[in-house]
């Protein structure tokens, strides 16, 4: 795992804008894997930045995203949708043909998950797959005791993460208690992994991921055993981290 801590949020999504930023400088039809949550809205922001400096082009980019709300329409304002509309699809080149986000509104879920799977596998796999984390140690919307062999699939949320995400919606009980989300397997099948977190109160999960046991009550620790891994961090996150980082 390569681990850079910076100082704040804003520091830690330059860097990690540029690391998408050489990915797609070095292959222009990049798979790009997506997250959703707070942590990467920086990043992209600074994607858009460089979009519209004319430092980057998203016209032959592919974009998977992680996850999305079962039951939401892709209207909805708190779909996964239309949180990636809003804060990075709008503003940059990508063709809308080239996005795929998992719907959340099929009857046939089984065949969702699986017609996804084949649509990252057909598509040549994901070069880099943007991850965020969830205080419980969830990645996707991979809960805690997950099933590591699990590829996309349908969730139900824990509590903890429905508490976590309410904040986004006019009351708890319009917070979806499940997901359709790409499991473990499919994000340890790409080709690299760039996750990043900040803030105080991911310190203890991020230590868990990094130096922990590689169990499932933390999902994020499997990502010990992928052979190209970069986390940002910024200070407060990595507070409980004290050495092997730079
Ligand atoms: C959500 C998403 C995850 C995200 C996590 C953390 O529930 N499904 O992909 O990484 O929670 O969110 P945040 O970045 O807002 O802390």
């Amino acid at each position: 795992m390569r681990i850079i801590v910076t100082e704040n949020y804003q520091e830690m999504s330059i860097k990690a804008a540029k690391v998408i930023a050489s990915q797609i400088t070095l292959k222009p039809d990049s798979i790009l894997g997506l997250a959703t949550g707070s942590t990467p809205v920086g990043m992209y922001k600074e994607l858009i930045n460089m979009y519209k400096n004319r430092e980057l082009d998203f016209s032959t980019v592919k974009t998977f995203n992680l996850d999305e709300y079962y039951g939401l329409s892709e209207e909805n304002d708190q779909s996964y949708h239309n949180f990636m509309r809003e804060n990075l699809f709008v503003h940059i080149n990508v063709k809308k043909e080239n996005i795929n986000i998992p719907n959340g509104n099929v009857l046939d879920i089984e065949t969702e998950c699986e017609n996804y799977e084949r649509m990252i596998r057909e598509s040549g796999g994901i070069d880099i797959q943007v991850l965020g984390i969830g205080c419980n140690g969830h990645i996707g919307f991979n809960e805690p005791n997950i099933n590591f062999e699990a590829s996309t699939h349908l969730v139900n949320l824990t509590q903890d993460t429905i508490e976590a995400n309410s904040r986004f919606f006019s009351s708890i009980e319009e917070v979806p208690t499940k997901a359709i989300s790409m499991g473990i397997k499919t994000i340890m099948q790409s080709k690299k992994i760039l996750l990043l977190a900040n803030g105080e109160a991911k310190a203890d999960v991020v230590y868990e991921m990094i130096k922990g046991k590689i169990l499932p009550e933390v999902p994020a620790s499997i990502l010990q055993l992928h052979n190209d891994v970069t986390i940002v961090l910024d200070r407060e996150s990595a507070a409980k981290l004290k050495d092997n980082v730079v």
